[in-house]
């Protein structure tokens, strides 16, 4: 491909997120009595990392809304104001969803409310000394978090289906619409001033952040779960997830993508991803929502 070819191929794409219409899904997912305690791959290491991630959701979304809300005077452009009402529409309909998933979880013996309790108290560490600018670069570094991670689940189907099918459904919309809106929280951050330096050092205090978060809680969790020990899981999840194809490894480049001075999560183009799972899940949007 010549440069100029790629660079209207990029063009193309980044008009493509500009002109996106968001609405949210409004859709609810029932978890009936027989779903498996460990419903991703029969295996406990990787259904408590995935847990551990349903325990950071709703709290997350609460302060990704939180953040675009307070900014929002600055998404002046008409399509970037309904954009960001379909945003708030969507994290809070994940939020809704999320908390009905651990509603379930909690069943099964897990202390939810610490969970949640430990995110209120680390989201709001840092409140009196940043600003609101600040909060929307960090939110703007989670959601590259959550759009790579969703372009991983529509993209690897050993990773799709390793899920109980009565699951699978609610991470899969999730997914679509964090790919949907994966360039909201960052083009609000752009109209409001936010600056390169900014987001960039949000992204790698959010990293170690995020990464210490999630460990701790798997942890916690595969104690709730007596498989601390569980040597056997342990190697397989930790292979999956961490070997040299593994579920985390492979998202190293496009993590890094994030550091190019011009990067826009449109650079990389998911609209026929987003158009194929729409397809297959079947469920339209919600335009009055
Ligand atoms: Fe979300
Ligand atoms: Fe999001």
């Amino acid at each position: 491909m010549t440069t100029t070819m790629m660079h209207t191929a990029r063009e193309q794409a980044l008009s493509v997120g500009a002109k996106r219409e968001i609405a949210p899904r409004n859709v609810k997912f029932p978890f009936a009595g027989n779903t498996p305690r460990h419903w991703f791959d029969d295996d406990p290491y990787q259904t408590n990392v995935m847990n551990a991630l349903s325990m950071i959701f709703p709290e997350g979304e609460r302060y990704f809304i939180a953040a675009v809300r307070s900014l929002r005077e600055y998404a002046k452009d008409p399509t970037l104001d309904a954009q960001v009402r379909g945003f708030l529409a969507q994290e809070s309909l994940h939020r809704r969803e999320h908390d009905a998933f651990n509603d379930w979880l909690r069943s099964t013996g897990i202390d939810v409310d610490f969970f949640y309790g430990v995110m209120r108290d680390a989201l709001r560490v840092d409140e009196p000394i940043t600003s609101k600018r600040w909060r929307l670069a960090v939110t703007c570094a989670l959601e590259h978090f959550t759009a790579i991670i969703a372009e991983e689940w529509l993209t690897r189907t050993e990773l799709r289906e390793s899920a109980h099918p009565n699951v699978r459904p609610l991470w899969t919309w999730h997914a679509l619409e964090e790919l949907d809106h994966k360039a909201v929280a960052f083009d609000v951050y752009r109209a409001a001033g936010g600056t390169y330096p900014m987001r960039a050092v949000a992204m790698v205090l959010i990293t170690i952040g995020f990464v210490g978060l999630a460990a701790d809680f798997h942890t916690r969790l595969m104690i709730k779960d007596r498989q601390l020990f569980n040597v056997k899981s342990y190697l397989k999840g930790g292979w999956k997830c961490w070997g040299p194809r593994g579920y985390f490894t492979s998202l190293l480049p496009a993590w890094l993508r994030y550091f190019k001075r011009d990067f826009h999560p449109w650079q990389q183009d998911d609209s026929e991803l987003i158009a194929r799972y729409e397809r297959e899940l079947g469920i339209d949007v919600d335009r009055a929502a």
